[in-house]
């Protein structure tokens, strides 16, 4: 791989033993992938953020390590809200251990901002070069924006903090970035909101596997967008795809695709996944709630009270630059909280069945919460926490 004068004298150890180790592991990943080169970067993102992930061994590892972020970096979401975790039935044990891991990062220079959405904090630009690591973030920035990240492990997107580089392979480089199958919507759903997108992104995630698919037929909102790459993220592999003549890859250069496999999606087979059974909690913002989300949210609560518990999750900058919705939506007796989420927290283990408006957090709570999972629209959601039924 070729590696400039200042690489050479990391790896010979002249900028201290975590550098060195962090590079290593870099140029030991670009070999395995066939990286020609290291490519600067913009950002990143680290996941492996909750101790409830990853454990005491992660957390001795963080603490062994001595050297300092070169680019801006962020957390993904931790274990609970920091100022608020007694609040949301996090015990001292767990607070004690998940502050040991958030004080470990920040003294590496990460900032402690621990979201999936780190897109609505600071500028990323469509052609940016990134090192991120949680999927739905990293399905954003490639798919909505048009940067440029594989998805990166934890350890991988620190080394990147720490080095200010990546191995250019995979997304980084134009020619693996081309559609792989195409998905097509004939025949229009009912109106396609979120939670539509994020069940359109179940299912089609298990369609498209780790392939990159190309949508027809849909004009999501970006928020939309975002839902709909989560939940292909998770029940498939995508870090990237596309939409005809709305996301930027495909505006910027219309892809080819006579050839390519062509799956036709009718929509009874993701409206089949909305059902109504009876749930103890009500969770949204996964991804973390856009700035939009909180207002919708605000104004379907306006004179109601949550007769059961209502979670929402947003970044803590998008919570600090919209106080009158998250206001409102406290005074209604739901909760926003910062820096967590219902899967990475143990708080939500608590609860039988949780209803969600995610594909995502549909794939995910079952197995990360031990719980039941429904799925259903914004208006469900407020009007289950609301009645209780
Ligand atoms: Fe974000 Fe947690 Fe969902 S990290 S994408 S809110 S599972």
């Amino acid at each position: 791989m070729l590696l400039d004068r200042e690489d050479e004298r990391i790896l010979a150890g002249e900028q201290g033993e975590t550098r060195q180790k962090m590079l290593e592991l870099l140029v030991a990943l670009g070999k395995v992938f066939g990286a020609e080169r290291l490519v600067a970067i913009k950002s990143a993102q680290v996941s492996g953020a909750s101790y409830k992930t990853i454990g005491e061994y992660g957390l001795q590892w963080l603490a062994s390590l001595d050297a300092k972020t070169v680019v801006p970096a962020v957390l993904n979401p931790i274990g609970m809200p920091r100022g608020r975790w007694e609040e949301m039935g996090i015990g001292p044990g767990f607070a004690a251990k998940q502050n040991a891991v958030i004080a470990a990062y920040e003294r590496l220079g990460i900032a402690l901002e621990c979201t999936c959405t780190p897109y609505y904090l600071r500028q990323t630009s469509f052609s940016d070069h990134l090192a991120w690591s949680e999927s739905s973030a990293v399905s954003y920035a490639n798919s909505v924006i048009g940067a440029r990240t594989n998805r990166e492990g934890g350890p991988a997107a620190l080394a990147a903090a720490l080095i200010g580089k990546t191995p250019c392979y995979g997304l980084h480089l134009p020619e693996n970035r081309t559609p792989a199958v195409v998905i097509d919507l004939p025949t229009p759903s009912r109106k396609m909101g979120i939670a539509e997108y994020g069940a359109l992104g179940y299912h089609a995630g298990k369609l498209a596997g780790n392939r990159i698919p190309y949508f027809r037929g849909i004009r999501p909102d970006r928020d939309q967008l975002k839902a709909l790459g989560a939940a292909m993220a998770a029940t498939g592999a995508v870090a990237l795809y596309h939409v005809e003549g709305v996301t930027p890859d495909a505006v910027a250069t219309p892809f080819p695709v006579t050839g390519l496999e062509t799956i036709s999606v009718e929509p009874a087979e993701f409206e089949r996944l909305f059902d109504d059974i009876p749930v103890d909690a009500v969770a949204v913002g996964c991804p973390h709630c856009s700035p939009e989300e909180l207002g919708q949210i605000s104004r379907l609560l306006a004179g109601r009270h949550v007769k059961i518990p209502f979670y929402v999750f947003a970044s803590q900058g998008v919570i600090d630059a919209n106080p009158r919705p998250v206001e409102a939506i406290e005074r209604s007796g739901a909760r926003v909280y910062a820096d967590t989420c219902m899967v990475v927290s143990p708080a939500m283990e608590q609860y039988k069945a949780i209803m969600v408006n995610s594909g995502k957090a549909l794939a995910y709570v079952p197995d990360m919460c031990g719980a039941v999972a429904r799925i259903g629209t914004i208006e469900n959601c407020v009007d289950v926490a609301t009645s209780g039924l």
